[in-house]
């Protein structure tokens, strides 16, 4: 009997890396049949870049500052991608909005995790938005990417309460707790092809 392949990943960070990690333990205890070929950051020196290392996972930085205009910094970052023979592109905390470039490079191919129950409080501060807004309960949601903010369709979301007493640090780390759930299993999915698109609803198949 053949083998699969397993699922070529890029997972794109800017900061520390939490959900990275979540994504490589699950991939390292054989409960994802997919492999992370680069991890590719838009800032220098992050704490996801040195996790990456640690598990001997090839490190680009694609720069902010090297582009003099978001389409050029997408087209090259494709290249990247292109080169590493990505399938799926994982934003995990990439803190930039990517252009149609991107989204029509790998169309129905890049995920985001937002911190937040979509459709509300999409963009920057997600937490605070909703801390300020005043709601009883929060989450987070991974979705594909669209040609909007946080707009694409939705895979998988998880609720949590929020407290009265939350600052935006404790409500962001109970989110993470959920997010370090949902998206190593969204990845899951994919891999395994249990996701099918029927209009903007994503069905998840058994
Ligand atoms: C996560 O909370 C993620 O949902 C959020 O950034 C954090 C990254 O944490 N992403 C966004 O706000 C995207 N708009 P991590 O670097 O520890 O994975």
């Amino acid at each position: 009997m053949s083998v699969a392949e397993p699922l070529t990943l890029a997972v794109l960070v800017s900061g520390n890396g939490s959900n990275l990690q979540a994504i490589i333990d699950r991939i390292e205890a054989g409960e994802i049949h997919a492999r992370i070929a680069c991890v590719i950051s838009n800032v220098h020196g992050v704490f996801a870049l040195e996790r990456a290392r640690r598990h001997g996972i090839p490190t680009v930085i694609h720069a902010n500052g090297a582009f003099a205009t978001r389409r050029e910094y997408d087209n090259a970052l494709v290249e990247v991608l292109r080169t590493h023979r990505v399938e799926l592109v994982v934003l995990a905390g990439f803190m930039r909005i990517l252009s149609d470039v991107m989204i029509g490079a790998f169309p129905g191919a890049v995920i985001n995790i937002h911190p937040a129950l979509l459709p509300a409080f999409p963009g920057l501060h997600a937490q605070k938005q909703a801390l300020e807004y005043g709601v009883k309960f929060s989450g987070c949601t991974v979705h594909f990417v669209d040609n909007g903010t946080d707009t694409g369709p939705i895979i998988l979301q998880a609720v949590v309460p929020v407290m009265q007493d939350d600052s935006e640090e404790s409500l962001s780390r109970r989110i993470l707790q959920e997010e370090h759930r949902i998206f190593p299993e969204s990845i899951r999915l994919f891999a395994e092809g249990k996701l099918s698109f029927h209009g903007r609803q994503v069905r998840i198949s058994s």
